[in-house]
């Protein structure tokens, strides 16, 4: 399988961003709905944030990485065989999807910037706090952070039935070019 992307086929570094990029944001809503039930007396309490708060930072940092190879290695386009307006569609979606993986990890950031407190990266470094406390920002940010991100749950089962609805009915192979093809 090759590494770079051609006018019809994903490469290797395509689809492993995709694919990480993809699961980590798919846990992260299912972490971040599960940990803000959580009491401070439960065990996963700081746990369970430090992990979101680090993991989603690394999102952010593979969506720059994705942004910089798709300037690299163009993606393929749409699949000519679909009707245009849905080569459209599909093109739309990807770029609503590629801002809201950036919007989803900044929002989460001033959530804890905001706080005043810094976001330590797996303990390797701290991501510096860039404003001291402000509630009213950290009230606003919460909110945002909320809906950016069961927005983008919505979207992702919109973006992700179109792709097997053309894998198994259109049988046009949209899938089989993110996976294996
Ligand atoms: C949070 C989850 C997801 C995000 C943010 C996301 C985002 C994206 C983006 C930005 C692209 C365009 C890639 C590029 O041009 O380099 C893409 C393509 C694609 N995605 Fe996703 N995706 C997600 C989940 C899924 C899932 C769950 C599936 C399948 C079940 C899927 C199937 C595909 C396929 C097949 C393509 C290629 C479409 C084509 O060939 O035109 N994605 N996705
Ligand atoms: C891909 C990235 C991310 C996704 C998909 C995501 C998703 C979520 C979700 C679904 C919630 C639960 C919201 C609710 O039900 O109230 C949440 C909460 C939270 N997230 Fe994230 N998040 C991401 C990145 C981040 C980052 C990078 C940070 C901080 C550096 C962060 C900090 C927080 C905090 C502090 C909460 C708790 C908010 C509250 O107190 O209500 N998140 N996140």
């Amino acid at each position: 399988m090759r590494l770079t992307n051609s006018a019809t086929h994903y490469g290797l570094v395509s689809k492993l961003l995709h694919w990480v990029i993809a699961l980590s944001i798919i846990g992260l809503i299912w972490l971040g709905w599960y940990m803000v039930d959580l009491t401070y007396f439960d065990k996963w309490y700081n746990q369970s944030l430090a992990f979101h708060k680090a993991h989603g930072m690394l999102v952010l940092g593979l969506a720059l990485v994705l942004f910089i190879w798709k300037i690299v290695s163009p993606s393929p386009a749409e699949v000519a065989s679909m009707p245009s307006w849905q080569r459209v569609a599909a093109h739309a979606m990807h770029h609503i999807l590629m801002l809201l993986m950036v919007a989803i990890p900044v929002s989460g950031y001033l959530i804890s910037t905001s706080a005043g407190k810094p976001v330590s990266f797996f303990g390797l470094f701290d991501v510096p706090a860039l404003f001291d406390k402000n509630e009213e920002v950290r009230d606003f940010a919460i909110d945002l952070h909320f809906y950016i991100a069961y927005g983008i749950g919505f979207l992702v089962l919109g973006h992700a039935g179109a792709a097997i609805k053309h894998q198994l009915i259109d049988r046009d192979g949209t899938l089989a070019r993110m996976i294996w093809r």
